[in-house]
């Protein structure tokens, strides 16, 4: 087993130690990076560990903690840091993951631009604001992209690399790099587009089913039960592009035979639900009789998600694509 010190290959910052944060940290420094660990709130760096620290030892104990280095090892790459130009000074990779908000991020990076060199790269966890309004006007903006992970990283691996305009090349390949060295699964996306691109998935399969269960077609539940007994079974391991493909007898052989039949459905789709009122009244009973919207149930039904999730990114991992 690698020792810590050995495995070290540079220094981290992640800045912002809230939910995304503090899974950043547990990634870098499961492949035996350094991390600098930095919030405007000692406070919450303070849990961050203790919570960081009590995760890794749960995860050792049920043999998924992730790389080679033990949880005492790997937890020892982690320091806190109550000064940003501490926790920058010597890192080759800095992940911002403050809350969502355009100002307090413009205000983070125009600080973050002033103290760094030209080597570190400076990546946003950003979920949906874009590069050109984060980055635009920064001196070092061709070393910025959006990093954007999906919830919870740690089980959940893709992460979508959005550059700016004015991004370098050589920015993107070194973050697709290290996102790969860490065990993640980035996607580049060429330009930035609203709401990347798992979010407009996302969005337009929320969108029909919002529709399907307004119209009275479906119950939400049984909505629900497509996706997760469905299309969500095959999802977790081929996309719907490669669904296309494996459906007949390749790709244009299923346009061939399914196009016309697309076209037609696609045609029926309503507009934009406003996802609000009786419908949005009605969609709230149902899961509530499934989950009830207390903090406690709520924080069950996640703990049980992510178990689900662990599990298949376990069995994902054993088996092998053919
Ligand atoms: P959070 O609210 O859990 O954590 C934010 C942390 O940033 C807090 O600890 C806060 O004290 C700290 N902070 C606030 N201002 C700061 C500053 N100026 N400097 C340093 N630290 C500061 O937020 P969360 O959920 O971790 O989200 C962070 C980012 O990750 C957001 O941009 C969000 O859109 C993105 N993201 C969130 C996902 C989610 O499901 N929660 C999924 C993917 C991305």
């Amino acid at each position: 087993m690698a020792s810590p010190a050995s495995s070290a290959p540079g220094g981290v910052a992640v800045v912002g130690s809230g939910l995304i944060g503090r899974s950043w940290a547990m990634l870098f420094a499961s492949a035996g990076f350094k991390v600098k660990l930095y919030d405007i709130e000692q406070r919450q760096v303070t849990y961050a560990l203790d919570s960081i620290r009590k995760e890794m030892k749960l995860l050792e104990q049920s043999g998924s903690l992730k790389g080679s280095l033990s949880a005492e090892e790997q937890l020892s790459l982690i320091s806190s840091c109550s000064d940003i130009r501490e926790a920058v000074e010597g890192a080759l990779h800095v992940q911002e993951c403050v809350p969502e908000n355009l100002e307090l991020k413009e205000q983070l990076f125009a600080q973050l631009d002033g103290i760094v060199g030209d080597q570190v790269v400076l990546s946003s966890s950003s979920s949906c604001l874009l590069p050109s309004r984060l980055f635009s006007g920064l001196v070092h903006v061709k070393q910025c992209l959006v990093a954007h992970p999906v919830n919870p990283p740690y089980y959940v691996p893709l992460v979508e690399l959005v550059p700016h305009p004015e991004t370098a090349p050589a920015t993107v390949d070194r973050t697709y790099a290290l996102m790969r060295k860490i065990g993640q699964s980035p996607v580049r996306l060429t330009k930035e587009v609203d709401g990347f691109a798992l979010n407009r998935l996302q969005y337009a399969i929320i969108s029909e089913a919002w529709r399907l269960v307004e119209e009275g077609v479906v119950s939400p539940g049984d909505l629900d039960l497509v996706m997760s007994d469905g299309l969500g079974m095959r999802y977790a391991f081929i996309g719907p592009l490669e669904t296309m493909h494996l459906n007949a007898e390749g790709m244009l052989s299923y346009c061939d035979r399914y196009s016309e039949g697309m076209k037609h459905v696609l045609k029926t789709f309503g507009p934009i639900p406003e996802f609000s009122g009786a419908a949005a009244e009605k969609v709230h009973q149902a899961m509530c009789v499934k989950v009830p919207d207390d903090p406690e149930h709520l924080a069950a039904r996640r703990e049980w998600r992510d178990r689900c999730l662990m599990r298949l990114a376990r069995l994902k991992s054993q088996l092998q694509p053919q």
